[in-house]
C-alpha cells in the first residue's frame, strides 16, 4: 500500500518539489552553526522544504503543517528535535543514565520523552546517539553512552525502542535518528569535528556496532556525522553510507546530514557546494540540514548529467516514506493537540521517573568511614559554584528542559531533608579563575554569574560557614556546557580554583562530600587521595536536586557504574578496559618494569575502571561454577556465582561478566563485556545469579571481516567492576 500510494504522488512531483523534500531546515529554537534557515515559511509554500526542527508548541508546529498542506501536492512536513535525554522533563545526560545499566528505565526514559515530544509537535528525534568515546577530552562524550560496544549496543536498541514504541503510526511515538554515523567519538585529541582514522578491525568490532544494532532495532533514520573518516567525511562517504549502511546491514530508511554536513565538505576541501551536494547524494545523504547545497544545486547538476534522476527519485522515497510511516499523510496534525500538550508534559509520574532515573545513575567514586549517607540532623555547609543554581542541573542537550522549574542543590536538599537539617549555602569560588574562560563554558546563559570578590575573600567566607557546620558538602565540578558539542578540554582536573577551595575546606577538619557534577570522566586523583567521599552526579536533569538528596540522605541507595574509565591523569587518555595484550604486557601485580608495556610516571591503572561503582551495601562474589568446561557450537555454557550483600542496608548491583580469547587468529581484548545483570539484595541476602554463553557471544570480525567465533581456550570473569573479578576456563570446541 505505502509503495503504490508514493508511487503514485512521485508521478506528480517536479523535480523541483522532489529535491525540496530533501531539504531541512530549522526553526531556529537551537542553533549550533553559523548559519540559520532563512524565509522557512516562504520556502514551505513553494514545496522547497521537507521537514523542520527545533519548532516546537502545538500552535507553532500547525501553522507550520498548514502552510505545506495549502502547497501544490499537499505533502506534510516531518518535525524534528533534539529529544536527547528526554523532553521538557529531562533525564540524567546519556553518560549518566548509562550508568544505571538498567535496560528497562533507560527505554521507559525514551518513552517519556516521546510522549511528551510527540505532545508538543514533534515526530522525529535526533537521538540516540551511539558513538563510542574513550576520550574524555571530548566533550560530547557526555551524550553517548561510554566507551563499551556491547553495553552501548543494548542501550542503542533499547532506545530505539522507547522512541518509536511497536506502532510508529501511534500519536504520542518518534521516530528514532541514530548518530552520528560513524566514528564521530574517536575525533583525533579529543577536539570536536575533528579527522578520524580507524582501522576495519576497530570499526568492526568496537565502533559500528552500536549503530547497527540501532539499526536493527529498527531505527527509522541515521544522521552522519561531520567527521571525515580515513580520508573521507562521513557525509559524502559511499563506502559507509551505501556499503556498509545500506547493503551490509539492509537500512531502509532515510539518511540525514548534520547541521551544515553537505556545505562544511566545502571546508574539509571537497569542491564547491555543487560539487559537495552532489557527491553527498550520490553516496547516500538523502536530507541535507540547513546547508541548501541541495535545494539550490542539485536541479542544475541534474540536467549536466552529474546526478541522476533515479539518485533524486531514491532519496525523495525515503523521505516520503518516513513521512508515510509516521502516518502523516492520514493526519498531519496528529501531534499537534494543545490537551495532550497540556496533560501529558512534565506530569507527576514523569517527574517521578526522572528522580528514580537520576538517583541510579549517581556513582559513589569513595565513600570513607561511612561518611555517607548524612544524617537527617544538625548542620550542613552546601559550598560551591555549583550548589544554587537549577538551570545547570539537565545538562548539554536540554534545550527543551524546563529550567524554571528545576531545583537547585539547596532547595533540593532542603526539600528531601523536610526541615530537620539546617543547611547553609556559600559559593566559595567561581566556576573557573579565568572570567574569559568562564564566559565560554557559560555561553548560554545558565545562571552561573561571576562574583566580583576575589578569590581569598571566598574561601575565608566558605571556610567560616564549613566551621558552623557538622559536614560540608562541596557542589563542584563542570558547568553543564563544560560538555558537550564543542566543549572539548585538555586538562581534565577540577578547575583549579575549586580545586583550592576544596582544599582549604579539608583543612576546617569538618567532613567533606564531593558532590561532582560532571559530563565527563575528570582525573580526581588528589580528590581520591584526600577527600572522604565523593559522589558523581552527572548532570542528573529535571529532578537531579531531589535525587542527590535521595542519595545524600540515604533515602536511596546508590547503585550506578561507570561506564567509562576514569583515569589518573590525561596522559593515559585513551585509557579503556577492553584493550589489546600487547607483545610486552606488564606482569600482574607490577607497576613498571623495564622494555614492557608502560609509563615511567605513573602507572597503566586506571583511577576507577569501567564498571566501578560503590553503594552503602557490600557485595561478596563466590567462586564461579561453570556447568561444563567444553562447549560446541549449538550448546551454552552456563557460568554462575553466588553474590551476598553483606552490609546492613538493602542496595542493588550490577553483576558483570566479561569474556576473553586466549587465541585467535587476530588480537582480542584482555576483557570484553558479554553480560550483566542488575540484582537486589536486602541485607544478609545471598543470590546465585547466572549467564548462558553461547558462541555467538564469542564471535568477531576476523582479518577478512567474517564474523565467527573461532575454537579453542576462554577465560570468563564475572565480577561487581571489570577489574575486581572472579575467573574460570572454558573452551569452544
Ligand atoms: O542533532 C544535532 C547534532 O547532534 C549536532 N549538530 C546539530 C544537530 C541538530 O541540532
Amino acid at each position: 500500500k505505502m509503495n503504490a500510494f508514493i508511487k503514485t504522488l512521485m508521478s506528480k512531483m517536479t523535480i523541483d518539489e522532489k529535491i525540496g523534500q530533501l531539504n531541512l531546515v530549522t526553526g531556529g529554537e537551537a542553533t549550533t552553526g553559523s548559519s540559520v534557515s532563512m524565509d522557512v515559511e516562504g520556502k514551505i509554500k513553494k514545496g522547497q522544504v521537507g521537514g523542520i526542527f527545533s519548532l516546537t508548541t502545538p500552535a507553532r508546529v500547525r501553522k507550520a503543517q498548514e502552510i505545506a498542506v495549502q502547497s501544490r501536492l499537499k505533502i506534510p512536513l516531518i518535525f524534528g528535535q533534539d529529544v536527547i535525554h528526554g523532553y521538557k522533563t529531562t533525564f540524567p545526560i546519556p553518560l549518566g543514565l548509562a550508568c544505571t545499566w538498567d535496560l528497562n528505565l533507560i527505554e521507559r526514559t525514551a518513552r517519556i520523552a516521546a510522549t511528551e515530544a510527540s505532545a508538543d509537535g514533534i515526530n522525529w528525534t535526533f537521538s540516540p546517539m551511539v558513538d563510542i568515546s574513550r576520550d574524555p577530552r571530548w566533550g560530547r562524550i557526555s551524550e553517548g553512552n561510554g566507551e563499551d560496544t556491547y553495553l552501548g549496543s543494548q542501550i542503542a536498541r533499547a532506545m530505539v525502542k522507547g522512541y518509536q514504541g511497536t506502532d510508529l503510526l501511534s500519536n504520542n511515538t518518534l521516530m528514532a535518528c541514530v548518530k552520528h554515523f560513524a566514528l564521530y567519538g574517536a575525533a583525533e585529541s579529543g577536539r570536536d569535528y575533528n579527522t578520524t582514522d580507524m582501522s576495519l578491525d576497530r570499526m568492526y568490532n568496537e565502533y559500528l556496532p552500536p549503530y547497527k544494532a540501532a539499526v536493527d532495532a529498527g531505527a527509522g533514520s541515521v544522521m552522519v556525522s561531520f567527521n571525515d573518516i580515513n580520508g573521507v567525511p562521513a557525509t559524502a562517504n559511499k563506502w559507509l553510507l551505501s556499503d556498509v549502511l545500506r547493503k551490509q546491514w539492509g537500512f531502509n530508511g532515510f539518511v540525514v546530514s548534520d547541521y551544515t554536513g553537505v556545505s562544511e565538505l566545502i571546508e574539509h576541501g571537497l569542491g564547491t557546494l555543487p560539487e559537495v551536494s552532489a557527491l553527498s547524494l550520490k553516496a547516500g545523504t538523502d536530507m541535507d540540514m540547513v546547508s541548501e547545497g541541495f535545494l539550490t544545486t542539485l536541479k542544475k547538476s541534474y540536467t549536466e548529467g552529474k546526478v541522476s534522476l533515479q539518485q533524486i527519485d531514491n532519496s525523495c522515497r525515503l523521505i516520503l516514506e518516513a513521512k508515510y510511516k509516521l502516518g502523516l499523510f492520514d493526519d498531519p496534525f496528529k501531534y499537534c493537540s494543545e490537551e495532550r500538550a497540556k496533560a501529558e508534559i512534565l506530569t507527576p509520574a514523569n517527574l517521578k521517573t526522572a528522580r528514580l532515573a537520576a538517583a541510579e545513575s549517581f556513582v559513589l567514586l569513595k565513600n570513607d568511614n561511612n561518611t555517607l549517607p548524612l544524617k537527617k540532623t544538625g548542620k550542613v555547609a552546601l559550598i560551591g559554584p555549583l550548589g544554587n543554581t537549577g538551570s545547570n542541573m539537565p545538562g548539554t542537550w536540554s534545550v527543551n528542559a524546563d529550567l524554571k522549574n528545576t531545583l537547585s542543590l539547596l532547595d533540593g536538599l532542603k526539600e528531601v531533608a523536610n526541615n530537620k537539617v539546617d543547611i547553609s549555602y556559600t559559593v566559595g569560588s567561581n566556576l573557573l579563575a579565568d572570567a574569559a574562560y568562564q564566559q565560554r563554558a557559560t555561553m548560554f546563559g545558565r545562571d552561573l554569574p561571576r562574583d566580583n570578590r576575589s578569590e581569598e575573600d571566598m574561601i575565608k567566607e566558605a571556610i567560616t560557614a564549613a566551621k558552623k557546620a557538622d559536614v560540608v558538602v562541596a557542589a563542584l565540578g563542570e558547568s553543564s556546557e563544560m560538555s558537550g558539542e564543542s566543549s572539548s578540554r585538555t586538562d581534565l582536573q577540577l578547575p583549579d580554583v575549586q580545586q583550592r577551595l576544596l582544599a582549604a575546606l579539608l583543612k576546617t577538619g569538618k567532613p567533606v562530600v564531593l558532590v561532582l557534577f560532571t559530563g565527563r570522566p575528570l582525573t580526581l586523583k588528589w580528590e581520591q587521595e584526600n577527600i572522604p567521599a565523593i559522589l558523581n552526579v552527572w548532570f542528573g536533569g529535571t529532578e537531579a536536586a531531589h535525587a542527590i538528596g535521595d542519595v545524600l540522605f540515604g533515602d536511596v541507595n546508590p547503585s550506578g557504574k561507570l561506564t567509562t574509565t576514569f583515569p589518573q591523569n590525561v596522559g593515559q587518555v585513551p585509557l579503556y578496559y577492553s584493550h589489546k595484550n600487547t607483545g610486552r604486557p606488564l606482569e600482574d601485580g607490577k607497576w613498571f618494569s623495564k622494555f614492557r608495556s608502560n609509563y615511567l610516571d605513573v602507572s597503566n591503572d586506571p583511577l576507577y575502571p569501567f564498571g566501578f561503582g560503590l553503594s552503602y551495601s557490600n557485595f561478596s562474589y563466590g567462586a564461579i561454577k561453570l556447568d561444563k568446561k567444553t562447549f560446541k557450537p549449538g550448546e551454552a555454557i552456563t557460568a554462575s556465582v553466588t553474590v551476598t550483600n553483606t552490609g546492613t542496608v538493602a542496595g542493588k548491583e550490577v553483576v558483570q561478566l566479561y569474556t576473553r580469547d586466549m587465541v585467535g587468529s587476530s588480537t582480542r581484548p584482555v576483557k570484553e563485556l558479554k553480560g550483566f545483570q542488575k540484582i537486589s539484595l536486602k541485607p544478609g541476602e545471598s543470590r546465585e545469579v547466572s549467564f548462558r554463553i553461547q558462541e555467538s557471544d564469542l564471535k568477531f570480525y576476523n582479518a577478512n571481516l567474517k564474523y565467527v567465533a573461532e575454537p579453542g581456550a576462554f577465560k570468563v570473569f564475572i565480577g561487581t567492576n571489570s577489574r575486581d573479578v572472579q575467573t574460570a576456563d572454558f573452551t569452544l570446541l
